[in-house]
């Protein structure tokens, strides 16, 4: 029995149209599975990001839970949400959505719990003032206590590489790293696995997916601290690619992105794609033309991610493009509002539903 891998090389070779290449491995699909029955058929959860304001509206909360098996909170667990001033946590939204999934039986990821960005405006100045390490380790332990056999995954540091910033490591340069050095990456790790032991625990970045000299840095970068952290024994269980691309950009590159992600599972970790979108600007006023090359921009993506075994979770960075910005009255009019994600504004499956359908299904 020849592997899928097997004839996607084989097919690889084909002197066909890409198009063509991938209609011949492409499985038929049930058009009324929804995405997260097709991906569990294949060992795989699909899941999506929600925001507390989208389940106001009861069609998009019943195709939310038509589609989806694990939700993310777009922005109630950042900290700006859930810690507003010091040591005043307004976890509230954050507890309704992890409310709402377990009382429909769905999965939760908590995401971030150390991060650069949307951060309350009081943390920075308070971390270079006191180089306290509870202000991050204190935090973990805080959130994760609360949310603790109730949240199976966590993005405990996100964004941490950066190449390009020159910094040992080929670490992000930011106020975490500038105050404690490169231990708050490992610290947070210690703090997460004490808090929930059986969290999954993840380092979630983006960076990996395209041929350049600056993603070969990245996946050159993302393999070697893999290695570091875990000849030192810091508990990660993943690497979660966020997965954002662009449809009128520079294509994934398959062949570099199969062989790093193969050798992420040879290191042990599992994979995620915790925040897949596919942007369409720059395409064509014809939402068809533009939905087309979204859904083969998310094909050329998953075919390799979740060919390797070691993938177990795909989420879209939203279900729908109704929520995706707030286009205005021309955008509308012209039909130039975003097409980025699974479903459209009329919660209508769309190519980049069925090519993730497919994605899954020729597992
Ligand atoms: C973004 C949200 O989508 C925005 O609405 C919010 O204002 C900022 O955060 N990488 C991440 C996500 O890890 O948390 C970011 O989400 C998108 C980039």
């Amino acid at each position: 029995m020849l592997s899928r891998r097997t004839l996607l090389a084989a097919a690889a070779a084909l002197p066909l149209a890409g198009s063509a290449r991938a209609g011949l491995l492409r499985p038929a699909i049930d058009e009324d599975a929804p995405l997260r029955d097709v991906a569990a058929m294949h060992g795989l959860v699909y899941g999506c990001a929600v925001a507390g304001y989208e389940l106001e509206q009861a069609d998009f909360k019943a195709a939310l839970l038509r589609e989806s098996a694990l939700l993310v909170p777009e922005y109630e667990m950042k900290r700006n949400a859930m810690e507003p001033a010091p040591g005043r946590y307004a976890f509230g939204p954050a507890d309704m959505l992890v409310g709402f999934a377990r009382g429909h039986g769905l999965k939760f990821r908590g995401h971030p719990l150390v991060w650069h960005r949307s951060n309350p405006d009081w943390l920075e100045d308070a971390v270079r003032a006191s180089r306290n390490e509870d202000l991050f380790a204190g935090y973990i332990a805080k959130v994760m206590g609360r949310y603790c056999g109730r949240v199976q995954s966590w993005d405990v540091v996100n964004e941490i590489l950066a190449p390009e910033d020159g910094r040992a490591g080929n670490l992000r340069n930011s106020f975490w790293l500038e105050t404690f050095g490169p231990s708050y990456i490992d610290t947070a790790f210690h703090a997460a696995r004490a808090a929930d032991p059986h969290a999954q625990l993840v380092y979630n970045d983006w960076g990996c997916e395209l041929a350049g000299p600056e993603h070969d840095r990245f996946r050159a970068a993302t393999l070697k601290f893999l290695e570091g952290a875990k000849a030192r024994g810091v508990p990660i269980d993943a690497l979660g690619l966020q997965g954002h691309l662009r449809a009128y950009g520079e294509p994934v590159d398959q062949a570099k992105l199969r062989a790093f992600l193969d050798d992420v599972r040879a290191l042990g970790f599992r994979i995620l794609v915790t925040e897949h979108d596919v942007g369409d600007d720059g395409g064509p006023a014809d939402a068809a033309a533009r939905d087309a090359a979204v859904a083969e921009a998310s094909a050329r993506f998953l075919d390799v991610v979740v060919a390797n075994p070691a993938t177990d979770v795909v989420l879209t960075w939203g279900l729908s493009d109704r929520f995706l910005g707030a286009p205005g009255l021309r955008a509308r009019l012209l039909g130039t509002a975003p097409r980025m994600l699974p479903l459209d504004r009329a919660l209508e499956r769309k190519p980049m539903w069925r090519a993730m359908a497919r994605a899954f299904a020729a597992r």
